[in-house]
């Protein structure tokens, strides 16, 4: 058990993440009161305190009843290339929390203090404030404390997407469309999505619903301008082709084709691809599709609960690169249960075969509404140096591929606290990815469970507008969705 107790502050969300990266089997709880701490585990006592007109953080550290040891930081001494009192504040409180972890932990956590999903947005800032890459550098390794490695990659991939976020314009938005309807249910998966087999008599009203919704938004939309678009979900392909088809039209027919820079479709599970559904796609001009493997080792997509095979995936690729697609994503995970290092190394071999344009690679993150949450006593999953080991070989089988990153998301349940890296060959990057991921553009979100993001660049901030998450609430009250971001757009 570690135990916390706040002293003049209350950054206890930041710590309580911070807690688990370093213990992530031990139970983080927060005291109300000191004497509370028994004779039992560790206690790290966090005090903002003022001496000399200066600010400190101290953590006091005790271990089984008895003080251990402590850290102080003079918060006048941050220097993260930019003011601002609460955030140099909380930073110096985790910086003297880190290093009180770090004198009883048996590990180093290779992104120091930095808790939050989009790291490469602090590079972005500072970039914009005209801070050099070497200032970057320091302050990421010495204030933020990440691993020196971390820190230039998040720097080479803020790099590789300036020229595409940049210059900002408030005008300018990407349209993301979900189709919720998957053949079966993963048993890692959150995400919202109903079984097509289940719904399938509600596929052509979902599709003129959704159909309605995207004329609204062009209403509403008037006067801005498209950038990219991107059809997910669920499983876009899983529904009928030419229900799919009438939707990619709409857009079409609403936006102009002629507008749209990049257009992605989520082909997603192999056991929804087949040529007629490839044709259509390409017939319409997608420039991108996804078709995920996940893992290339038949027991583990049998076990994950994914209705097909690694021969599947190969036949879905081949048949869309026979058709014509220039640009294939293919998504993995890494650490699924019953998967090590061979398992890793076997599937990123056979990906090398078949030498996709786009890979992302996730690491498996145990999400609260998956099956596998409710499960996770049943399986084996790696512990935290082998997924290091595992994330090591995609690292490696990257490079072998001429692959680089090109955005990188941490995600909260993240097994090991790692990250997802989505890699791309030269000039085949994923505008719609970079501009989601780095919340430099307005997103409008048409369908069940999407998400609009309103951005507002003077202010560099986000209003969020989901969508519902249930099928039959999105089909009464699709015109309440279309009010709600009415109110944000301007
Ligand atoms: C929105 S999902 C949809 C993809 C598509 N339906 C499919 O399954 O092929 C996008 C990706 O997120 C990743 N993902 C989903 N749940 C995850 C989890 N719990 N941990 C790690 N990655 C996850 C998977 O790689 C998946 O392909
Ligand atoms: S991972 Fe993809 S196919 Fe599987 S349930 Fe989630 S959205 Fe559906």
């Amino acid at each position: 058990m570690i135990y916390f107790y706040l002293d003049g502050h209350d950054f206890k969300y930041d710590l309580f993440q911070l807690g688990k990266a370093f213990f992530p089997n031990k139970e983080v709880v927060f005291l109300e009161n000191k004497k509370e701490y028994g004779d039992q585990g560790c206690l790290l006592e966090s005090i903002l305190y003022e001496e000399s007109n200066k600010t400190y953080a101290k953590t006091n550290i005790y271990l089984d009843g008895c003080f251990y040891t402590d850290r102080i930081q003079c918060i006048d001494d941050i220097d993260i290339g930019k003011n601002g009192i609460k955030n140099i504040t909380k930073i110096g409180v985790k910086k003297s929390i880190y290093e009180g972890l770090l004198s009883i932990a048996d590990k180093e956590v290779p992104w120091g203090i930095l808790t939050g999903i989009r790291p490469v947005k602090i590079v972005h800032d500072l970039l914009d404030r005209k801070v050099t890459e070497e200032k970057i550098l320091s302050v990421l390794v010495k204030e933020y404390k990440l691993a020196p490695q971390k820190a230039e990659l998040i720097i080479n991939i803020s790099k590789r997407q300036r020229k595409y976020i940049y210059p900002l314009n408030k005008n300018r938005f990407s349209l993301y469309v979900s189709i919720p309807f998957c053949p079966s249910r993963c048993i890692y998966c959150s995400f919202p999505s109903v079984p097509v087999n289940r719904y399938i008599n509600m596929i052509e009203n979902y599709r003129e619903k959704v159909i309605w919704e995207i004329e609204k938004i062009r209403e509403l939309m008037d006067g801005k301008f498209i950038n990219t678009v991107y059809i997910g979900g669920g499983t876009p392909t899983a529904i009928p082709s030419k229900d799919l088809e009438k939707i990619i039209q709409a857009v079409y027919l609403n936006f102009g084709k002629d507008n749209i820079k990049e257009f992605t479709v989520e082909a997603g599970r192999p056991d929804t691809i087949d040529e007629e559904v490839l044709s259509m796609l390409n017939e319409n001009d997608i420039d991108r599709i996804s078709i995920n493997p996940q893992t290339m080792n038949n027991e583990t997509l049998k076990l994950i609960g994914r209705n097909h095979t690694k021969d599947d995936i190969k036949r879905a690729y081949y048949l869309a690169k026979e058709i014509g697609f220039k640009v294939i994503n293919m998504d993995l995970i890494v650490g699924l249960p019953s998967e090590g290092k061979d398992e890793i190394i076997n599937t990123l071999m056979e990906i090398e075969e078949l030498n996709p344009e786009n890979l992302t690679v996730h690491t498996l993150a145990v999400k609260r509404g998956s099956k596998f949450k409710e499960t996770m006593d049943k399986y084996s999953v790696g512990d935290q140096k082998s997924i290091e080991e595992m994330i090591q070989e995609t690292v490696k089988f990257a490079h072998k591929m001429n692959l680089k990153p090109y955005y990188l998301y941490r995600q909260k349940q993240i097994m090991g606290n790692f990250e997802n890296v989505g890699y791309s060959k030269e000039g085949m990057e994923c505008i719609y990815n970079m501009a989601i991921m780095e919340e430099k553009e307005t997103i409008i979100g048409a369908g069940m469970g999407s998400v609009s993001k309103i951005f507002f660049p003077k202010e560099n901030r986000l209003e969020r507008i989901p969508n519902f998450k249930s099928i039959e609430e999105y089909m009464e009250r699709t015109d309440e969705l279309i009010e709600r971001k009415r109110r944000w757009i301007l």
